[in-house]
């Protein structure tokens, strides 16, 4: 057998809590639903633990109800589970047809949660009942122990999304349109009577024709079933029906009902109960005959005649029977208890039955059993036993034991009666094998229907999360698609961009090439020149050193480009020259110097003209320019031109 998973004492905790507040005990509910139920409120209730859940229950009442709510699962529709509605509604015909015309019709709709099911069993009552609306004929009582569900189901209004288990065209025969969706029709509202009942303490609702108890004992442990079903029993008349829910198989249900379907969990009251002790004939043939004893009976009295009667009855009864005086000595053992037991009664007659020690008799029954009912503290008392018989299969019987009584009432000993229940026994080994199998088989059901369950709910909330995952991946795409317009608009633009550049590179590389070919002509033209040319940086750098100059000045173009003109030591040019030059330059000034005399470079002296222009364009300083003109034979020619007009005017 499966040991008991070990109490949860925080859960415990929180159970006895509800039951303080509210006093509704849930403690035989089954746990893993109550489990689930909590964890559903500690998120809601951001408890992360039990322990903090159980203080938040301590300090607000509201919570007690909100959870109480929770774990009363009020799931529910119209007609739920069609296929058992159509077993229910040949139930019902047939309670009609067989009801007395006088007779009220009374059905129990028990856990009815918010009032579909009661609603749905008066239709289905009102339709057999026949053309007409229903009266006083029919009854539905809809209970349940949940409060805001029965104020719910009084007010009988559903929206559409609620009826949509229900046919079009009972929609139309049994609702009027109501503010919220539809008004169940007064005529059937009429016949249904809400209450809130504890099916599992408060008194059960009587003389009931069928009662509906549907998914509500999938959340009780197997011994709160039992007991509400033993109440069942007793609320329903004789022949009344019970259906309960398509997922609750309760052997027990079958121990105390006849199944009608059992598929659809339709069951009915039968006698069953009663005929637990029926007698049995059997015994009669399990041994051979032995000579029976008798006491001698005078049948010339009629007292005689009538005690000569009696024992000839106990003698026909097929049940051994066993009379003992008050003292336990036997005065009676009729036949049957003679062939039983292979023992005649004159043999036994007068002895202590405890001391005979027969086969099937316990010690318990004979002694304490027998003792409870002597003295008054027992009406009867039944034990069990087994009788091994030579060469035959062994006989169980039991054995009831009541008061032997005079005819003044007095206590006159104690009456044995044995039955033969060797198929009984049987027949119950083998119910129980077939109930243990159904236990075992259930309970595997219920494990992975609790597994599957979980495994939903797990389902669930991997689909949330993939869910959320997926509405972020949705914003992250369309934040990608944003960037990405965005890129191709910068791309588009950079584009554009490319192509103006390419267009001023173009443009730029025919100016390039008119540079160069300028560039050339002012290199050519500057190098052509007679005058010693020599242009500088504003740093005082070389850039340009003519032919001319380097004729004049006495350095070739490779030695003095890129030099400081200023470091350089130039015979043409003195330093106080230098340094003149290089004041009105640094001014931003022109210096035209006119026959200066000058070394040239094989060592005669000559005269020139030097001019240094500072190269300024827009206010920026490029450089400058410095011009060194040989006028030695220009000088010469005017001094003869000179000397020659002289001459002339003398
Ligand atoms: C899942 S609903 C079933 C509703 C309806 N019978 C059906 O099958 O559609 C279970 C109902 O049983 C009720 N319930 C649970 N324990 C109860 C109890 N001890 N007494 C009465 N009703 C109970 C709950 O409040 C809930 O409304």
């Amino acid at each position: 057998m499966a040991s008991k998973p070990p109490r949860d004492s925080e859960l415990e905790a929180i159970l006895e809590k509800v039951r303080q507040v509210r006093s509704f005990d849930f403690r035989s509910y089954k746990r893993a639903t109550l489990q689930r139920r909590i964890d559903r409120r500690m998120a809601a209730t951001h408890c992360r633990t039990r322990t903090a859940y159980l203080a938040l229950l301590e300090r607000d009442a509201n919570e007690v109800n909100t959870l109480v709510s929770s774990m009363l699962i009020k799931l529910t529709t119209f007609f739920r589970d069609p296929e058992v509605w159509t077993s229910l509604e040949k139930v019902v015909r047939d309670m009609v047809r067989k009801r007395r015309p006088e007779q009220e019709l009374r059905i129990w709709s028990a856990g009815c949660a918010t009032g579909e099911e009661a609603y749905s069993i008066a239709i289905i009552a009102a339709e057999a009942l026949g053309p007409g609306l229903p009266g006083t004929e029919l009854k539905v009582f809809g209970t349940d122990v949940d409060e805001a569900a029965i104020a719910f189901a009084r007010r009988g209004v559903y929206t559409a999304q609620q009826l949509e288990s229900c046919s079009k065209e009972r929609l139309a025969r049994w609702f009027v349109p109501a503010s919220g969706g539809y008004a169940v029709r007064k005529e059937i509202r009429r016949t249904v009577v809400f209450g809130v009942n504890n099916l599992v303490s408060d008194a059960p609702v009587s003389r009931i024709d069928l009662i509906l108890c549907r998914n509500v004992f999938i959340y009780l442990d197997a011994e709160l079933q039992k007991r509400s079903l033993a109440r069942f029993h007793f609320a329903l008349r004789q022949e009344g029906v019970l259906a309960l829910g398509r997922s609750e198989l309760i052997p027990f249900a079958a121990k105390l009902f006849e199944p009608v379907d059992l598929t659809r969990r339709i069951y009915r009251k039968d006698g069953r109960q009663e005929l637990t002790w029926a007698p049995q004939d059997r015994v009669i043939h399990a041994s051979e005959p032995t000579e029976p004893g008798r006491f001698p009976p005078d049948a010339q009295h009629p007292r005689d005649a009538q005690r000569v009667l009696l024992r000839e009855v106990l003698d026909s009864h097929p049940c051994p029977v066993i009379a003992t005086d008050n003292e336990g000595g036997i005065i009676l053992f009729n036949q049957a208890a003679a062939r039983l037991w292979g023992r005649t009664e004159a043999d036994v007659s007068g002895k202590r039955l405890v001391s005979l020690a027969l086969p099937g008799l316990s010690q318990d029954l004979l002694v304490e059993q027998s003792a409870r009912v002597k003295a008054g503290r027992s009406e009867r008392e039944v034990g069990d036993g087994t009788l091994k018989l030579l060469g035959a299969e062994p006989v169980a019987i039991r054995v009831l034991v009541v008061p032997l009584r005079s005819v003044s009432a007095d206590a006159a000993g104690l009456l044995y009666v044995a039955h033969d229940v060797t198929t009984l026994r049987s027949l119950e080994q083998n119910l129980q094998l077939a109930n243990d199998e159904l236990n075992n088989a259930n309970l595997r059901l219920q494990s992975s229907n609790e597994e599957m369950r979980a495994a939903n709910e797990e389902l669930e909330t991997t689909n949330e999360e993939l869910q959320s995952a997926n509405e972020e991946l949705q914003t992250t795409n369309e934040e990608l698609q944003s960037t990405n317009e965005e890129l191709e608009t910068t791309n588009e633009e950079l584009q554009s961009t490319n192509a103006e550049l390419d267009a001023t590179n173009r443009e730029l590389a025919h100016r390039t090439q008119e540079m160069d070919a300028l560039s050339f002509c002012q290199n050519t033209i500057i190098r052509a020149l007679s005058e010693g040319t020599v242009v500088l940086d504003p740093t005082g750098h070389i850039s340009t050193w003519n032919l001319a100059a380097e004729r004049l000045l006495g350095l070739t173009e490779r030695e003095a480009l890129g030099q400081v003109l200023w470091t350089l030591s130039i015979p043409a040019l003195s330093r106080s020259l230098l340094t003149r030059i290089r004041k009105h330059l640094t001014a931003n000034r022109t210096l035209r110097q006119e026959d200066v005399s000058y070394q040239l470079p094989h060592g005669g002296r000559g005269r020139a003209t030097l001019v240094a222009i500072p190269l300024i364009m827009d206010s920026q300083v490029l450089g400058a320019i410095i011009l060194f003109e040989d006028t030695t034979r220009l000088n010469s020619l005017t001094q003869k031109n000179r000397e020659m007009k002289e001459r002339l005017k003398t």
